[in-house]
């Protein structure tokens, strides 16, 4: 059958990346990408408090500048993260920044916080039309985060971070502080457990009444690392973590012409890594922090496979650039058919492997 989203994901291919992403982006500001069906209630998830119509989330990066949140949330999405937005504003990396690797189903980005700034970032924010004040819910019904991050110039993370926490507070639904960029220097460091205990410290002094706050970790610590990180997060009272962000590393099996080239890489590729870690850090974490995986997600069986592994939700990127919206349905229908043939009738009962 001729599906109109699948065809216009096609066509967005043909273009340059930067340029499909601007038309997409605007087309769904606009409400001109078509909306989803009601979730099935055996989707529903609960998490730090929030209710997820499903457990699939839009990660950060797509939707950088809060635009098109509401757009977003029509396709199906079961929360959508925005950002990562900077105190002020910067253009990011020069272009070319951004590539595909199509038979690889990966992408390599070197975007480096392309960002229109905090405070245009909050004024999108609040044209959704909701503070959070007395857990009212966002007017489009899902999970709205907002994703934190650092300058490249004149950035002070112990000063920053707290700051946009408090301008974001009042309209996001959960906050994450993303510190695990490869392409902004320095910014992975952060990662470090003193560091971070300083951080949420910090944060958490400034901004008792926070919503749920996550931190974003890379995939390329040694496995030995996440023990502190977890730690500290947990001490330091964060509610979750991400997992994760793109990667430095390649792959041997990459087949692509752009696989050189500087930068993180998302997509299929990542997908064994992603799982690594989420395992590592479910068996640290001992239920005590949410845990939201990213990192190649393409099936329905996938995202089961993540959920029994230890994962609350889990946030997709490159399979919704490749395959475009109709990515949700298909997702959905076949997470419902792997949960049928796993006998879990919803996803409240799913036994977790720890
Ligand atoms: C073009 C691009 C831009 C991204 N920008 C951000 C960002 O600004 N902040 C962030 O935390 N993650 C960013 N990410 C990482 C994604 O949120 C996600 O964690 C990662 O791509 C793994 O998921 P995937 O394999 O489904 O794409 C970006 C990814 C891509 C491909």
């Amino acid at each position: 059958m001729f599906d109109i989203s699948k065809t216009t994901a096609w066509a967005l291919r043909q273009l340059n990346p930067e340029f499909a992403h601007e038309i997409a982006i605007s087309a769904i500001s606009h409400g001109f990408a078509g909306k989803g069906k009601p979730d099935h209630s055996a989707l529903k998830v609960e998490a730090m408090g929030l209710s997820f119509p499903n457990p699939i989330g839009l990660a950060a990066g797509f939707d950088k500048n809060a635009r098109a949140i509401q757009g977003l949330a029509d396709l199906g999405f079961g929360m959508i993260e925005t950002g990562t937005v900077t105190p002020r504003p910067q253009i990011g990396n020069p272009k070319p920044r951004l590539f595909r690797l199509v038979k690889d189903r990966a992408i390599i980005n070197r975007m480096g916080f392309n960002s229109c700034g905090i405070d245009t970032f909050c004024q999108n924010l609040a044209n959704l039309g909701r503070a959070n004040k007395g857990n009212q819910p966002h007017v489009t019904n899902v999970p709205v985060g907002a994703n934190l991050g650092i300058n490249k110039m004149g950035a002070h993370p112990l000063i920053d971070y707290p700051a946009l926490v408090g301008r974001t507070k009042a309209h996001a639904d959960y906050i994450t502080i993303n510190l695990s960029s490869p392409n902004t220097p320095g910014l992975r460091d952060l990662q470090e457990a003193d560091m971070l205990s300083r951080l949420l410290e910090a944060i958490n002094q400034a901004h008792p009444d926070r919503p749920p706050l996550l931190v974003k970790l890379a995939p390329d610590l040694p496995d030995q690392a996440y023990m502190p990180i977890v730690q500290a997060a947990i001490n330091g009272g964060a509610n979750g973590l991400i997992l994760t962000n793109t990667t430095l590393a390649r792959p041997e099996n990459l087949t692509s012409s752009h696989k050189k080239e500087t930068g993180g890489l998302s997509g299929a590729p990542l997908a064994p890594r992603a799982r690594e870690v989420l395992q590592i850090v479910a068996g640290l974490n001992q239920r005590k922090l949410c845990l939201i995986s990213s990192g190649g997600i393409e099936t329905g069986k996938d995202i089961l496979e993540r959920l029994q592994l230890g994962a609350d939700l889990v946030q997709i990127y490159t399979s919704f650039i490749y395959e475009g919206p109709a990515v949700l349905t298909r997702l959905k229908q076949e997470l419902l058919s792997a949960m049928s043939e796993a006998s879990i009738r919803t996803l409240k009962d799913l036994p977790r492997r720890l």
